[in-house]
């Protein structure tokens, strides 16, 4: 069999497409969004105003960040026949599992949505917004309260904390919330967004990428890691164990979830904003728990490993302490990604190549076929 050419395991460092939505530089700890830096923007913007940035390209004018915010409200309720659906998913489902099942059938419902091209901007926005309405209906119902109400009045973060808890957010903790949800937004090619602009580059509709996007972002390697850090901060139980349980689990060859990157070559400048507000929510709620264990296991991961935190480290402590459960964790992580995830499903469809490597085949070749009664 001829020789291709050397394969790039996991695709590490191929340049698949040219995009202008997010750079990352992974040796000096930058990320941008449209070119902006995400340090400014987890300062002084909301989730909504970077929603507008990743899907138009520039940042909105407060008349037309007003208006997205009302069109954002206003499409934050589910169609009756896709609410009795989602009514019958079994309780004991996982969120992450139901959000795909949900993303899916929403789609039965809404086949305007469903036109790939520029008009899937608002399948985006519809998106964005009845993610939260979804994950909320559902957690809700295992917790044997009422669905949300659209809440117009709430911004995209507090809406997405009222609909999941069922209460009225802390003006720290809407806040807390945004910065995470802008945090969360976007980056790059990550297998997610990459599974979704695959999806897209067939010329496969809207929902059915974010379909493929909710399936990728679930798995622990990428965006599920977050919950299995809660499940590592309570297996450790206090800073003084974390010494002895992460030499243990290195021993055995076991990943430390939150920690290393394919393109972080030093720390992710996300991690360094969630740390802060790991540290201010826990001082607020005066329960600095998991922070120090967080800082613990953050010094021995690093002289052990020389491996450095990534986004997924400090996000769950920041939503224990304001009451979510871990498996909300990734669908909080996909509320916010959706904003990211149809940005680039947009720019497949107005520059679409279909996406397709090959393989370096290394099986047999050239055996001869039996007939089933010749077979021992
Ligand atoms: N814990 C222990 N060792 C690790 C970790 C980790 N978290 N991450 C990488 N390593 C080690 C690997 O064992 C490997 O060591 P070796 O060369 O001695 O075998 C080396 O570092 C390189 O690891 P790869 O898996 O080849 O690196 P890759 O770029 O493929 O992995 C990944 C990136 C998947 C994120 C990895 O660092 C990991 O598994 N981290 C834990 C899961 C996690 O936190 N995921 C969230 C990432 S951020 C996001 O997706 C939102």
């Amino acid at each position: 069999m001829a020789e291709t050419t050397e394969v790039q395991r996991g695709l590490e460092d191929v340049v698949a497409l040219e995009s202008r939505i997010c750079f990352i530089d992974g040796k000096q700890g930058r990320l941008l969004y449209q070119g902006y830096d995400i340090r400014d923007l987890a300062k002084g913007a909301t989730f909504e105003e970077v929603a507008y940035l990743l899907w138009y390209g520039r940042l909105p004018n407060a008349a037309q960040l007003a208006e997205l915010r009302v069109r954002l409200a206003g499409l934050r309720t589910l169609p009756a026949p896709f609410a009795e659906r989602l009514a019958a998913f079994p309780v004991s489902a996982h969120p992450m599992d139901v959000l795909r099942c949900a993303v899916s059938e929403l789609a039965l419902f809404e086949p305007d949505e469903t036109r790939p091209g520029p008009s899937s901007i608002g399948g985006a926005q519809r998106l964005a917004a009845v993610i939260p309405t979804i994950v909320g209906t559902f957690h809700r119902r295992r917790m044997g309260r009422a669905p949300p109400d659209p809440r117009p009045d709430l911004s995209a973060a507090g809406y997405l904390l009222y609909a999941l808890l069922d209460r009225e957010p802390t003006e720290l903790e809407s806040r807390c919330l945004d910065v995470a949800l802008i945090l969360h937004a976007d980056h790059e090619l990550n297998a997610s967004t990459f599974a979704a602009r695959v999806t897209a580059s067939t010329l496969s509709d809207l929902y059915s990428a974010i379909t493929s996007a909710v399936g990728t972002l679930k798995g622990p390697l990428h965006g599920g890691a977050n919950e299995r850090v809660m499940e590592l901060l309570a297996a450790i139980g206090s800073p003084d164990r974390a010494e002895a349980a992460v030499k243990e689990r290195l021993a055995k060859h076991e990943r430390i979830m939150g920690f290393g990157h394919r393109v972080y070559k030093v720390e992710d400048p996300r991690a360094t904003i969630l740390r802060d507000w790991s540290r201010r929510m826990g001082e607020t709620k005066g329960d600095l728990h998991y922070f120090e264990i967080l800082r613990a296991v953050e010094e021995v991961v690093h002289r052990e490993k020389g491996l450095y935190p990534n986004v997924d480290l400090y996000s769950g402590s920041v939503y224990t302490l304001m009451g979510f459960p871990p498996d909300l964790f990734t669908p909080i992580f996909a509320a916010s990604r959706v904003a990211g995830w149809t940005a680039h499903v947009l720019e497949e469809y107005d520059d679409l190549r279909l996406i397709r490597p090959t393989a370096k085949y290394v099986g047999a070749v050239d055996l001869a076929y039996t007939p089933i009664g010749g077979r021992p």
